[in-house]
């Protein structure tokens, strides 16, 4: 079966956009990739061509192979690199507006029947594509985090989106040896609307004094054999991100009381102690490892 997208333009070159540029190219695409931070972008070329390294030490792909992804991985410095693409995925801010503008910008330089796909896990697709040329090239294309071994993408149509739309990235997920599902345009889609109540309600459990935090994990896992537990979660996701997904499932579902978020995630968000990529989250981190703080 061909590839549905010959070349990616991947916007965004942070924990996700950078995980999708890697699967892009392992499923054999050229991939065009940026950032508005050329910084973020080459260090996100750095370290996946590392990961690629360490696939070859460990004999789980050739040299060869990986010396041809390194080629097809390419750097650009602004969206007029994204001309030629045939499938351009947006992993940058989570802010409706910004999203926007992105794509009305990106929508006068690609080609008509290029596909726009955004990684939003949050925000409505079809209030992204509003206003857009070519509402019915957008679709939601989402990934989780880390990319390469998340292995469900959803992908999700919103109220114009071409069924044809939809099922090219079914088909390009399969390619990367993913496994994509559909869902509606709905807040939080499958993953994040039936996964609500992990983090929500873990953080009431800790808010109420039932327990605290590392045993709710350790709980979590040892008797349901979750593998990482609520917290452990929000500290890999990050707070900056996790509870701003909260906040707005919650407004769009009409201030529903059973996605309520916590007063003790948005002090922690605010206090900016969002989890790993900080250093500091419910866990401390040392040298990656996780620590209960004294
Ligand atoms: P991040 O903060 O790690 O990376 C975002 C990158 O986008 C930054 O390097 C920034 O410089 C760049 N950027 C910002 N505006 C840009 C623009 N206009 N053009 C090009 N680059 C731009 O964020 P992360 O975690 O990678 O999230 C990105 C998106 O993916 C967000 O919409 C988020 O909600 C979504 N998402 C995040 C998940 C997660 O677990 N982190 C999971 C699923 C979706």
């Amino acid at each position: 079966m061909s590839l549905p997208f010959d070349t990616v333009g991947v916007a965004g070159a942070g924990a996700m956009g950078r995980g999708i540029a890697q699967m892009c190219v392992q499923a054999g695409s050229t991939v065009k990739l940026y950032d508005t931070q050329a910084a973020a972008a080459s260090r996100a070329r750095d370290e996946i061509c590392s990961q690629w390294d360490r696939m070859v030490d460990k004999g789980r792909l050739d040299a060869a192979a990986a010396a041809a992804n390194k080629e097809r991985l390419q750097l650009v410095d602004g969206l007029a690199g994204f001309a030629g693409c045939g499938l351009v995925i947006e992993a940058i801010v989570e802010r409706l507006d910004v999203k926007k503008t992105f794509f009305a910008e990106v929508e006068r330089i690609v080609q008509p029947q290029a596909v726009l796909a955004t990684n939003t896990s949050s925000l409505s697709v079809t209030a992204i594509a509003a206003g857009l040329q070519r509402p019915q090239q957008v679709a939601g294309y989402h990934f989780f985090n880390p990319v390469p071994l998340m292995k469900v993408v959803e992908v999700v149509a919103g109220l114009k989106t071409d069924p044809a739309v939809a099922d090219a990235l079914m088909r390009y997920t399969r390619a990367m040896g993913h496994t994509p599902v559909r869902a509606q345009d709905t807040p939080g889609f499958i993953v994040n609307h039936a996964g609500r109540a992990y983090g929500t309600e873990a953080l009431r459990i800790v808010g109420e004094g039932v327990a605290d935090f590392a045993t709710v994990d350790r709980i979590l896992k040892d008797q349901v054999g979750f593998k990482l537990g609520p917290f452990e979660l929000l500290d890999l996701t990050g707070l900056d991100v996790s509870h701003p997904v909260m906040e707005s499932i919650y407004h769009q579902y009409f201030e529903e009381p059973r996605y309520r978020p916590s007063v003790i995630a948005a002090q922690r968000a605010a206090g900016g102690v969002i989890g790993r990529k900080a250093g500091e989250g419910f866990y401390r981190y040392v040298d990656g490892k996780a620590q209960v703080p004294a």
